[in-house]
């Protein structure tokens, strides 16, 4: 048993190094080949015709910056304002933003949408009437298609009956809520105080009034979080029955961003520490009626995450895991990242850029990449294995020269039992499931060729 733990923690210890978290390949830093506006916009509208002939339609992403006070753990684009009349002009710019697309893309019909989901920073920071301003905008120059989804991200502190009663009548019926820790010394950390009772009273306001899939996110290894305290938040979870979990691995970047500083790394459980905090949420969950999904991720088997997790529908983005997949995803609002499936856009991340490039008629993009042949090959293992745990290029369609060399790179953690492999096919183990993101970094091609002189990423444990 003790060389059992010790050997679990040297690969622990061995496997922790910096790695992205493969929300889209290729990572943001190696996006290389700006489009032009044109070029975007042309890859959307190709998109969309390829959608619109198998009944589908676009995904729309918005994202909401604002927040009444910071999380200091939190690595989100946010404005941190006690000015409630910050969002209505924000909504104002981003339904013209909405309108500049559909110029752009000169389109003699209303677009498909199959999905709305409201992203932040907070976007219950916007009361009853904005978000219905916002909706109906979007909705009064948009098509959607009978299985439309709609989602929001809200945060139990600031989230009214009256803001949610709006949304369910809006059509909303997935609902994420921010929880990370109830442990009293932990929320006192990272400045984000919410009791059980707040959290118990809107999921039952909810529920009564019609979503019928709640989501909570957790984060594990913030500072001050011991074995105790997530047994002590599981089962207040557990309590309280949520249909989905988000059981994110807490990213350490304070050279992005400076709110982490609050704490320092001395308050943080180390590689191996943070790992057992997981490893016990995930036992807990489990013997709570929860599945395991690709990373960090939980549902119970009635929610639709599971169902497409087993009938290998699940895809993953920007956003984390979801059942299925959106081309294009346009992203409205300030930092918003946009993906036709050929072509990556972000939006200005600098909430007065992005204000002044609309207002000028400019669709606000300042970064984006063309994917290669081989970005797009790629693409598709990373996602296997991100949400099946296993990948093969046995077909034509998904071979490229760069795997040729994958099984060197995975040579070590096929003798650690973490993979297994064969001529063309790479599985990850149940004893690989922890380094899942390690065994990514073997196919990405451009972190291989250029391994970044700064840290810029969290590290993978
Ligand atoms: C935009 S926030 C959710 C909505 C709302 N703002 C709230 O906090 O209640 C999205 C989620 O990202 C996660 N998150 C934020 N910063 C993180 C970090 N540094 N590491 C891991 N997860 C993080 C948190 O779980 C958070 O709930
Ligand atoms: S965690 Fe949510 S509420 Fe807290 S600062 Fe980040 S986006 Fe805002």
């Amino acid at each position: 048993m003790q060389a059992t733990i010790s050997a679990a923690s040297e690969l622990l210890k061995k496997y922790d190094v910096p790695g992205p978290r493969y929300t889209s390949y290729p990572t943001i830093v190696y996006w290389d080949d700006n489009p032009t506006v044109e070029d975007w916009t042309a890859s959307v509208a190709q998109a969309l015709d390829e959608t619109e002939r198998v009944a589908g339609g676009a995904g729309l992403y918005i994202h909401i910056p604002f927040c009444r006070s910071l999380c200091t753990y939190c690595g989100c684009n946010t404005r941190i304002t006690r000015h409630t009349e910050a969002s209505k002009p924000y909504v104002e710019t981003v339904l013209k933003e909405w309108s500049l697309y559909r110029r752009k893309l000169e389109r003699q019909h209303p677009i498909p949408l199959t999905e709305i989901h409201l992203g932040g920073g907070t976007p219950t920071f916007l009361p009853p009437d904005e978000l219905a301003q916002l909706i109906e905008g979007i909705l009064s120059h948009a098509l959607l298609t009978p299985d439309a989804e709609f989602s929001i991200e809200a945060d139990p502190r600031t989230t009214t009956k009256e803001q949610l009663l709006m949304l369910a009548r809006l059509g909303f019926r997935r609902l994420s809520l921010g929880i990370q820790d109830f442990d009293a010394r932990v929320q006192d950390i990272v400045n984000r105080i919410q009791t059980e009772e707040q959290v118990r009273a809107v999921t039952m306001e909810a529920r009564a009034a019609g979503f019928t899939s709640i989501n909570y996110d957790l984060i594990y290894g913030l500072p001050f979080q011991t074995l105790k305290s997530v047994e002590q938040t599981i089962e207040a979870v557990r309590r309280l029955r949520p249909d989905r979990i988000a059981f994110y691995a807490y990213a350490h970047v304070p050279w992005i961003k400076p709110g982490q500083r609050r704490f320092t790394e001395m308050d943080l459980p180390s590689g191996e520490e943070k790992r057992a905090l997981y490893e016990l949420g995930r036992a807990l969950l489990e013997e709570a009626g929860y599945r395991e999904i690709g990373m960090d991720h939980f549902a119970l088997e009635t929610d639709s995450l599971w169902r497409a997790s087993a009938e290998g529908t699940l895809h993953r983005n920007f956003m984390g895991y979801i059942t299925r997949q959106s081309a294009p995803l346009i992203g409205l609002g300030v930092s918003s990242i946009s993906d036709s499936w050929s072509v990556f856009t972000q939006n200005e991340k600098k909430l007065e850029d992005y204000v002044a490039r609309i207002k000028r008629d400019e669709l606000p993009i300042f970064r984006g990449h063309q994917l290669t042949k081989e970005d797009r090959i790629l693409r598709r293992h990373i996602l296997n294995l991100m949400t099946r745990f296993e990948t093969s290029w046995e077909s034509r369609e998904l071979y490229v020269p760069f795997l040729e060399t994958v099984n060197e790179r995975l040579a070590e953690m096929r003798r650690d039992g973490l993979v297994k492999l064969s001529d063309k096919r790479c599985e990850v183990t149940a004893d690989g499931r922890p380094f899942l993101r390690n065994v990514c970094m073997a196919f990405d091609a451009r972190l291989v060729r250029k391994v970044p002189a700064t840290q810029i990423f969290s590290r993978t444990i």
